[in-house]
């Protein structure tokens, strides 16, 4: 067997050959920077950008100014931290609320504001028996990070409920939902979930690395954590009153160097941005959007792995990923063992410690599906993991 059958698109999906195609037509044919250039070659750019962007608004059902590309969904995570902090109406008295299914990168950030004495408290939402989050027993928060699908457990959150069931108790909560393993899966639907910031990135969903989504509802009421090209209109002597507008902010030193931003989603996007991997987003959701990953697959896996007698599967039958741990053998060595045989699993912590900790392991075992994976080569990983576990 020399063929790799790999099974961990949890952690960076295979790229189907249009999207490779359509960036690589784009880095030969088609490539200048955007937003600088008046020729038509670089206004074509422009144009790319925003048709990519109505479609990242279309697949979320968002508006296109609420929309902004990052480099991924950890870029994300970060950034919106970075501007809820850098708010002038923010205060370090807030509570914020997370949970055991968090990846690092949803709430390692906030850990460090409350460490820097920018948040007040940390509290933790409670997990019932199936491991979803308590939806009655969410706390009264002022920020809530939701993660629409652990990518250890696979399992859709019901964002609409949590989120509803937040605002109950507090009407300003601002709620931040991680999409990264969910938008694999479900369709997301921004509005009917009421969520203040959500982000994925590309590269799970079959782009390229290096992009990544941020939704903000209220794009033009926050002022910007990022500065430098692109984002600012105009500097210097200008007719203040007459530029603010359109969710612009202004920046007043001394009358030389006060400066005006543009309105969203440019403003938000200071720099060049990632323009091959904008092209590869485009085509990688036009590619989902036809296929998602065949979860009989996982279904499979999972009637014939949990009726082994040393196997421990932690997901449920119904979840989109397979998630096993072997008591007395270390995830690595499963890992490197399986390797051995070609096949690609993820293996360890998967930056999730907190729902490991949780279930009283130090790591665990993932398989995880593409759109390309078949059930033979899902077969043949089951006869494989059966060897290797006697
Ligand atoms: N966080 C990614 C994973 O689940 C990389 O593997």
């Amino acid at each position: 067997m020399n063929k790799i059958i790999y099974l961990d698109a949890a952690a960076s999906a295979l790229k189907p050959d249009s999207v490779i195609n359509a960036e690589a037509d784009f880095l030969y044919n088609s490539y200048a920077n955007s937003g600088r250039g008046v020729c038509a070659r670089a206004t074509a750019v422009d144009d790319m950008i925003s048709h990519v962007r109505d479609k990242v608004a279309e697949f979320i059902n968002a508006k296109s100014n609420q929309i902004v590309f990052t480099s991924g969904a950890t870029d994300g995570l970060n950034r919106i931290v970075n501007i809820l902090l850098s708010q002038p109406w923010y205060s370090s008295s807030s509570v914020v609320t997370v949970s055991d299914l968090d990846h690092h990168s949803a709430r390692l950030p906030w850990e460090a504001a409350l460490h820097n004495g920018k948040v007040h408290k940390m509290l933790r939402c409670e997990l019932d028996e199936n491991m979803d989050i308590k939806i009655d027993a969410i706390p009264k928060t002022d920020f809530l990070i939701i993660t629409a699908m652990s990518n250890v457990l696979g399992r859709a959150q019901d964002v609409q409920k949590i989120i509803a069931s937040a605002r109950a108790k507090n009407p300003d909560v601002i709620t931040i939902v991680d999409a990264s393993q969910y938008v694999v899966h479900h369709k997301i639907d921004v509005k009917k979930w009421d969520c203040d910031f959500l982000v994925f990135s590309g590269h799970k969903i079959g782009s390229d690395t290096g992009v990544g989504v941020l939704y903000i509802r209220d794009s033009e009421k926050y002022f910007p954590d990022k500065f430098g090209g692109g984002m600012v209109s105009s500097v210097g002597n200008i007719n203040i009153a007459s530029k603010a507008e359109h969710g612009a902010w202004i920046y007043e030193n001394e009358k030389d160097s006060c400066w005006v931003t543009e309105s969203a989603p440019t403003k938000w996007e200071a720099g060049t941005l990632p323009l091959t991997q904008i092209v590869g987003l485009g085509v990688a959701i036009d590619e989902l959007n036809k296929k998602r990953p065949d979860l009989d697959l996982i279904k499979y896996a999972y009637d014939e792995l949990a009726k082994m007698e040393k196997i421990k599967v932690i997901t449920s039958r119904d979840a989109a990923i397979l998630t096993f741990v072997v008591p007395d053998m270390h995830p690595l060595d499963i890992g490197a063992l399986m390797g051995a045989k070609n096949i690609c699993v993820r293996v360890g912590n998967m930056c999730a410690s907190w729902i490991h900790k949780y279930l009283g392991v130090t790591g665990s075992v993932r398989i995880s599906v593409g759109p390309w994976n078949t059930m033979d080569e899902i077969k043949q990983t089951v006869d494989v993991i059966k060897q290797i576990v006697k």
